[in-house]
């Protein structure tokens, strides 16, 4: 009978090396920045820009109560996003890190997989330098400093959140070894963007790609045509997903206890050895195994998403 194999140890405070097997889109690195991409200071925004930023954060923030998660609220709350153009990430790290070690770090723009993980794992959050324009203002396809500061930030005041976050960053060694990097991308896109939670019943987010834009917050909570499944990490992995429109399924927790207990003490060792090349659900699937919530109508897909001019329902 074969022994089990010793677990996989990682040096997590090292940027893991990119194995030449492994596919990744190339990015190039703008010259003058190491290895980790870290740009040496926060920009200095212009007067237009910080209003840009307080005309995003109103539109938005009016929206939160009754559609965010809890946690998101009181992060908030905590870190004082709306005092006034964009927030500076020196004092918005030194309130997280007082509450959960992690800091906000710059970046120039979307940064190599291998290089993001490394940044989890150390409990440093990159976000977007830039701001978009006001061309962009309903809809920017590379996070900025709105979406990764609004939208990601506030729920890295939650221990547990944090601890995930620590935690998904880790698991990219092992993606990486497996060649699973697109399985672990599926993990992160239907958890920390597009991921809902149950409170007392009631559907809320916490996927910082839904609430840092106003359409898919109401979309994702109250919408007919998007399916609601409760999540399954296997299942998730496995699931294709929608990068530039509205998602076609949400994948719902009921505890962030629940979100780190799934991903924290799985090794991943066996879903990663069992998945096909390809994803092998269509992102509007509704399985038979699926613990469905809503069964979505697609209403909104069928009729050809954005660019058809189908108004989100
Ligand atoms: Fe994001």
């Amino acid at each position: 009978m074969d022994k089990p194999s010793a677990p996989l140890s990682f040096d997590y405070s090292r940027i893991p090396a990119m194995p030449a097997s492994v596919f990744v889109a190339p990015l190039r690195k703008p010259t003058g920045l190491s290895d980790d991409w870290l740009e040496p200071a926060q920009r200095k925004y212009g007067l237009d820009e910080h209003r840009i930023w307080d005309e995003l954060y109103l539109r938005q923030i009016g929206l939160m109560p009754g559609h965010a998660c809890r946690e998101f609220m009181l992060g908030l709350e905590r870190l004082n996003l709306g005092g006034g153009g964009v927030p500076d990430f020196n004092e918005m790290s030194e309130e997280l890190r007082s509450l959960t070690g992690w800091s906000v770090v710059p970046v120039p723009m979307l940064i190599p997989d291998h290089v993001f993980y490394y940044h989890l794992a150390n409990r440093r959050f990159p976000a977007g330098n830039f701001i978009r324009t006001r061309e962009q203002f309903d809809y920017i396809q590379e996070p900025d400093v709105f979406h990764d500061v609004f939208g990601h930030v506030p729920l890295l005041t939650d221990p547990i959140f944090a601890s995930y976050m620590e935690a998904y960053g880790r698991a990219g060694w092992k993606a990486l070894k497996y060649n699973r990097l697109k399985a672990l991308s599926a993990l992160y896109w239907y958890t920390v963007e597009f991921g809902l939670i149950l409170e007392d019943d009631q559907l809320r987010i916490y996927g910082a790609g839904i609430l840092s834009g106003p359409t898919e917050t109401v979309f994702s909570v109250e919408g007919r045509s998007p399916n609601r499944i409760h999540l399954n990490v296997d299942r998730v992995m496995r699931t294709d997903y929608t990068i530039s429109d509205l998602q076609a399924t949400y994948f719902v927790i009921e505890s962030f206890r629940e979100l780190f207990h799934f991903t924290e003490q799985r090794g991943f060792e066996p879903i990663y050895e069992s998945l096909a090349p390809a994803f092998q659900y269509a992102k509007t699937a509704a399985l038979d195994t699926d613990h469905i919530y809503h069964r979505g109508t697609q209403e909104y897909e069928l009729r050809g998403g954005r660019g058809s001019g189908a108004r989100p329902a």
